[in-house]
């Protein structure tokens, strides 16, 4: 399977995700309220560097940034309707400089020659195959700051539980919650998770962080599956 391939759903029809974040189903509102509050913690605020994967249209991130302005920001994502609308939402921020990238997150992050001081990733990584995350775990260790912080907002499947049990639990949440899509809307969005969604068990995504050398881990939230998580060198900060 390619990236292309398991993110077409954001290709053509961005407003599909939108609409399920608009309606909260997948917590945007709190995860996003804790990311925020997290970036608040640097002690770098106003110099500090990040590195967005998996982008979207930076809807919910552009608030956070507002509050606790980077002083780079670059978003990569591989849907160029989703930068498109990126670039409006981040049009407010108060001068830092702004890159938008279309491209392969993995690619990005192995290919960049930049230290970053926080990677931020939203609801992208589980698309990657295990190899593809162990890869991705080591291209962020090697250039993020040594101060710095990996957040990583996804799904993570419970300890234990199969994949096919993770999808059955997921598309049953859907379909009981998610009442407000329209149903062949509905279930476009149910193919995608069960053709493309590849969640890991937080203890897996720990073991791959720390032979990247991020050490250092804690869950910072969890709304049903839907995980934010922190991951540094050494020290993470007190919540
Ligand atoms: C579910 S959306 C999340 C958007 C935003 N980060 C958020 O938290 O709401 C996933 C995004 O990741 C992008 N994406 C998935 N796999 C990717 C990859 N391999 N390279 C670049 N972008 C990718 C998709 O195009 C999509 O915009």
């Amino acid at each position: 399977m390619t990236s292309a391939e398991s993110t077409s759903i954001f290709t053509h029809s961005w407003s599909l995700y939108d609409l399920i974040t608009e309606y909260n189903y997948m917590f945007h509102q709190e995860i996003y309220t804790g990311v925020g509050q997290l970036l608040k913690l640097r002690d770098d605020l106003g110099r500090y560097r990040l590195l967005d994967l998996g982008c979207g249209n930076a809807r919910y991130l552009s608030p956070c940034l507002k509050q606790s302005p980077p002083i780079l920001y670059e978003g990569v994502d591989l849907s160029e309707a989703a930068l498109a609308e990126a670039r409006g939402y981040l049009a407010g921020l108060p001068d830092p400089v702004v890159t938008l990238t279309r491209g392969d997150l993995l690619e990005a992050v192995e290919a960049t020659d930049k230290t970053w001081d926080v990677i931020f990733t939203g609801f992208a990584v589980h698309h990657l195959m295990s190899a593809d995350k162990a890869r991705f775990f080591q291209a962020a260790g090697r250039c993020l700051a040594e101060k710095g912080w990996l957040i990583l907002v996804d799904v993570v499947r419970e300890e234990n539980q199969s994949r096919e049990n993770y999808l059955m639990d997921y598309l049953n949440y859907m379909r009981d919650n998610w009442n407000k899509i329209p149903p062949d809307q509905l279930e476009e969005a149910c193919t995608h998770v069960h053709d493309h969604d590849y969640p890991e068990y937080f203890s897996t995504l720990k073991e791959m962080a720390a032979a990247g050398g991020l050490k250092a881990s804690r869950i910072v939230s969890r709304y049903g599956q839907h995980y934010t998580l922190l991951f540094a060198r050494s020290s993470l900060p007190q919540i």
